[in-house]
């Protein structure tokens, strides 16, 4: 996998290579796309879906549904009317679709403006540092951290919502990531 070189990520959202990635994913088959949702969530968006209740999913199986991505989220749908013959497949994937939507309404990060100018006042080289110890645990300097904190909060938790979709970080616990994300910010705040 090439090197992040920033975690300005969300830029790369409209960028081509990342496109390219999404339609990898589009081939993938039935069976990893189950494996990305998990039986857990599997469970809570079928069990949604069947009874027909309106209340969103959960927040961790949401992020677990936007990290599976749509095209799963279409095949995993698929499966299911193939495989129970009494469903409507207009009322089912209008209801799986409304579904899906209730979760990306959950889960943005925000205004694309909004992110476009944190990433850019964030800057490549901080950006970067601020990704390797989000993922990889690694030290972040003085300097990275004060523009971290004159970036603001706000800025920082969308750029990792935004992170946490992309086709890289699909397997990533997104509650877990974003805790974390959260004590950076702290520890910055905190680096005199
Ligand atoms: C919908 O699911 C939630 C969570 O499982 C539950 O608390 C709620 O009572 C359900 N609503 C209906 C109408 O079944
Ligand atoms: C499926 O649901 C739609 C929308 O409620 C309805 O118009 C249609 O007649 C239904 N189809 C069948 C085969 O029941
Ligand atoms: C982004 O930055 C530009 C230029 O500094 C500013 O005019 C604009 O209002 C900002 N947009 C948002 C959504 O913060």
């Amino acid at each position: 996998m090439a090197r992040f070189n920033n975690y300005l990520i969300v830029l790369a959202l409209v960028l081509p290579s990342i496109t390219a990635k999404m339609s990898d994913i589009v081939e993938e088959p039935l069976s990893e796309c189950g494996k990305h949702i998990g039986a857990h969530c599997g469970d809570e968006v079928m069990g949604r879906l069947k009874s027909g209740n309106e209340t969103v999913i959960s927040t961790s199986c949401c992020y677990k549904l936007l990290q599976t991505g749509y095209p799963c989220h279409t095949k995993l749908t698929l499966f299911i009317l193939e495989n129970n013959a009494e469903l409507n497949w207009t009322e089912f994937f209008a209801k799986s679709d409304k579904i899906y939507h209730k979760c990306d309404v959950l889960t943005a990060p925000g205004n694309p403006e909004f992110l476009a100018n944190c990433t850019e006042s964030l800057g490549s080289d901080c950006g970067e540092e601020v990704y390797n110890k989000l993922i990889l645990d690694k030290t972040i300097s003085k300097h990275c951290c004060e523009k971290l904190v004159k970036t603001g909060e706000q800025c920082h938790a969308a750029m990792a919502k935004a992170l946490i979709r992309i086709p890289e970080m699909r397997n990533v616990n997104a509650l877990q990531l974003l805790k974390k994300n959260k004590k950076i910010f702290e520890h910055c705040l905190h680096v005199k």
